[in-house]
């Protein structure tokens, strides 16, 4: 009942009141999430928000405890997290090096190596490296300050940015917000760190969560929305394959498994 309201009634709402509205509204009630948003689009700071799912404005509680997006983004995180943590246990070495794009605080990554039963750590790459005081008292917390190295640098830089076997490439929550071109360049990339059937994991984002004009007008996120095929057509040239698709329960994201092929290149260290 409360899915077909939000679908028929609050979403079509959201969607239709002006932008000018919500802002207001939204500015007035001081709510964080809107303010995450409006400095720094689809920002890790949104995102942690989301996770989080406690916030103290009202209408914060609304948003992050009703809105679509957001509990689609608890729900990849925790099927993110499981993935991984299994692709870290079918590895055949130890340690298993993960290697994280727009990785953010890296609470995904943290709840991987948790879960995980065979030893990992891994290297967070963020343009912005205003996320990496949070994620690393965040993992602190978890106990894993010495398996987590973040460095600020751009993902499409990723080759000059690894000096290690890469065995599980992590990209969940940036290729909505990339270019087709930026994602093959990425891949291509990837294909000089990464051995043949290593793994990377990467989201699809579908327009299901009904709230796309809402999300451009008032936040200002311009994401782009693709299928998990038109996302592996992307990937395959640079010799990615063997794709396995895991939807969240909402059906607005999918995380994607995909596999190294023979074209991959990174058994041994790039750097001099
Ligand atoms: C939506 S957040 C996702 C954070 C995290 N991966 C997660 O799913 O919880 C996107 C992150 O990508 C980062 N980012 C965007 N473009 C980037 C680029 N070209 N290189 C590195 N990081 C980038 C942003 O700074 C932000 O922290």
């Amino acid at each position: 009942m409360a899915k077909l309201a939000k679908k028929v009634v609050l979403n079509p709402l959201a969607n239709r009141l002006p932008a000018s509205w919500w802002k207001k509204w939204l500015g007035n009630g001081n709510s964080e999430l809107a303010q995450a948003n409006w400095s720094n689009p689809g920002g890790w700071r949104s995102m942690v928000i989301s996770y989080q799912g406690k916030p103290e404005k009202l209408w914060d509680r609304l948003l992050v405890n009703g809105g679509t997006i957001p509990m689609a983004l608890r729900n990849r995180r925790k099927l993110a997290g499981g993935l991984i943590a299994s692709l870290i246990d079918q590895a055949d070495h130890e340690p298993v090096h993960l290697l994280c794009l727009g990785a953010g605080p890296g609470m995904i990554t943290a709840d991987a190596l948790a879960m995980a039963k065979r030893r990992a750590d891994a290297t967070l790459v963020d343009i912005s490296s205003d996320a990496f005081d949070f994620g690393r008292r965040h993992a602190d917390e978890m106990g894993l300050r010495d398996r987590m190295t973040f460095i600020q640098g751009d993902v499409r830089d990723v080759a000059l940015l690894i000096d290690q076997r890469v065995s599980i490439v992590k990209t969940i929550g940036i290729f909505e917000y990339i270019t087709d071109e930026e994602i093959g360049g990425i891949a291509q990339a990837l294909r000089r760190v990464m051995p043949a059937g290593s793994a990377i994991v990467f989201n699809s984002i579908s327009l299901r969560h009904g709230t796309d004009r809402f999300f451009r007008q008032v936040f200002g996120l311009h994401m782009i929305h693709r299928s998990p095929r038109q996302l592996q057509e992307l990937l395959a040239p640079a010799g990615f394959d063997k794709f396995d698709i895991f939807p969240e329960p909402l059906g607005v994201y999918h995380v994607v498994v995909g596999r190294m092929g023979s074209k991959g290149q990174g058994d041994c260290p790039r750097k001099p």
